[in-house]
């Protein structure tokens, strides 16, 4: 394993590059299944959750071919429907594939994915809208297994208890554009990501409306064609490093970042008293000494985004006064509280609530990653720690962030990727 050490308290200069979403990337590599031929998709990036959904294919028997974060998928050979615990137990998000697989095959054999440390995952609504679109669905020692003969269009309400499912409507969007006649999802994700793969779907010949709000429409087709198409760039990754420009007082360049998909972070930003300059496609911070505790809801998109809650809390640990996140999205997602209290933060816990006293520097220590957002928390807290910081486990960086810390030394950080010894 290995394990970052990184020299805190460095200023940043200069500009750093979006690389292409992994949350878009991943149900659109799924949904490429469905083509009646070879698709390419460029601005892939290359990240270790790509890998495992290209595993997968691969075992499914898709050939594949990535190189220079274009990835070229043909189909054609696929004749496994089964995904395997070994994929799907480490990547979550592996479960988009359950869509495409019955919408092409109609059948698929998915290993359930369980819980992991952000909370349990389940996929109810998943099971729910693919039911309505006449598949079977049935639990077999840890498996779902689906099978349909005919996939037939639907009306159907896709919202559960914490709003709507990302995934869930990737799945639905992608077994409706194939069935017969027409679908409706009422409470839709509106997420850029699913608008990204409704684009994409759009392009291979699907008819897909409303995307972007909470009601679609989808007119089922009989066939999809292979394309090329170009991946929107990561709303996560440009939201890390505006946050890692003003934690670090420094003034970067965020290129590529799509501000239309960043503005809850952005107005967050302008409330905690910062000034934020940004185009359509850039933002470049601009620092200040000192910054307001601010007041943080995680909600569905357009609403500040979970996977920016722990980054978010890592920046407010040195704001002025007492900050407050309530993580509605996933309520247990938590786990960085105690590795940023280590740092020196000042962060209790009162259920899905975490309240943060502002302190006046955090200091460096042995600090753990247990998740990938998590993880990115505890790098931006390493910047500004006093003396030197060490994360251990940061594989789990490496499923979710290009070149992490490479970007971040090109900008002026210090740190540095060594093994672990045990
Ligand atoms: C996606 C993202 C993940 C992000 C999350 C929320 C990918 C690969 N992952 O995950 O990075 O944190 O959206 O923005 O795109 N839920 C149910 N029943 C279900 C499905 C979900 O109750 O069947 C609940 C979840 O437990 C959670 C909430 O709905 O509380 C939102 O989860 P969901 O949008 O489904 O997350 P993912 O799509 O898995």
């Amino acid at each position: 394993m290995e394990k970052f050490i990184i020299e805190g308290g460095n200023k940043l200069e200069g500009e750093v590059e979006i690389s292409g979403s992994k949350n878009a990337s991943l149900p659109i590599i799924a949904a490429s299944i469905m083509a009646d031929g070879k698709t390419i998709l460029h601005n892939i990036p290359d990240l270790k959750d790509v890998h495992t959904m290209i595993k997968i294919l691969n075992y499914l028997g898709a050939k594949t071919k990535f190189e220079n974060n274009t990835l070229e998928i043909d189909p054609s050979g696929i004749y496994q429907f089964t995904a395997p615990y070994e994929f799907v137990s480490t990547m979550r998000g592996s479960i988009c594939l359950l869509g495409p697989l019955l919408a092409k095959y109609k059948k698929a054999r998915f290993s359930m994915p369980g819980g992991c440390v952000i909370g349990p995952r389940p996929i109810d609504l998943h099971i729910k809208g693919l039911k309505k679109l006449g598949i079977e669905i049935e639990n077999e020692e840890g498996y779902i297994v689906g099978k349909t003969t005919k996939l037939k269009g639907n009306k159907i309400f896709l919202g559960g208890n914490f709003g709507s499912s990302v995934l869930a409507t990737a799945n639905i969007i992608c077994a409706a554009v194939l069935a017969e006649g027409e679908t409706i999802i009422e409470f839709a994700a509106c997420e850029p990501e699913i608008v990204d793969l409704a684009n994409f779907l759009k392009k291979m010949g699907a008819k897909i409306y409303g995307e972007g709000s909470h009601l679609i429409r989808i007119e089922g087709v009989k066939k999809l064609n292979g394309i090329e198409y170009k991946i929107i760039p990561d709303r996560i990754e440009s939201g890390t490093y505006i946050l890692a420009g003003y934690i670090t007082k420094s003034k970067i360049k965020i290129e590529g970042a799509i501000t239309q998909h960043l503005l809850s972070l952005i107005d967050k930003l302008e409330e905690a008293g910062l000034e934020v300059y940004y185009g359509e496609d850039y933002v470049v911070t601009i620092p200040k000494e000192k910054w307001k505790a601010v007041e943080i809801t995680t909600l569905p998109f357009p609403g500040f985004p979970t996977d920016l809650q722990a980054q978010m809390m890592s920046f407010l640990t040195i704001a002025d006064g007492i900050s407050l996140i309530t993580e509605k999205v996933f309520p247990e997602r938590f786990i960085h509280v105690g590795e940023l209290n280590r740092l020196g933060a000042d962060i209790t816990l009162d259920g899905s609530k975490a309240i943060i006293k502002g302190v006046n520097n955090l200091k460096g220590a042995k600090v753990m990653a247990s998740d990938l957002r998590a993880s990115a928390a505890l790098v931006l807290a390493g910047l500004i720690a006093e003396g030197i910081t060490e994360i251990s486990r940061i594989y789990h960086l490496d499923r979710g962030y290009e070149k992490f810390e490479e970007k971040l030394n090109n900008i002026g950080a210090k740190i540095k990727r060594v093994k672990e010894v045990s």
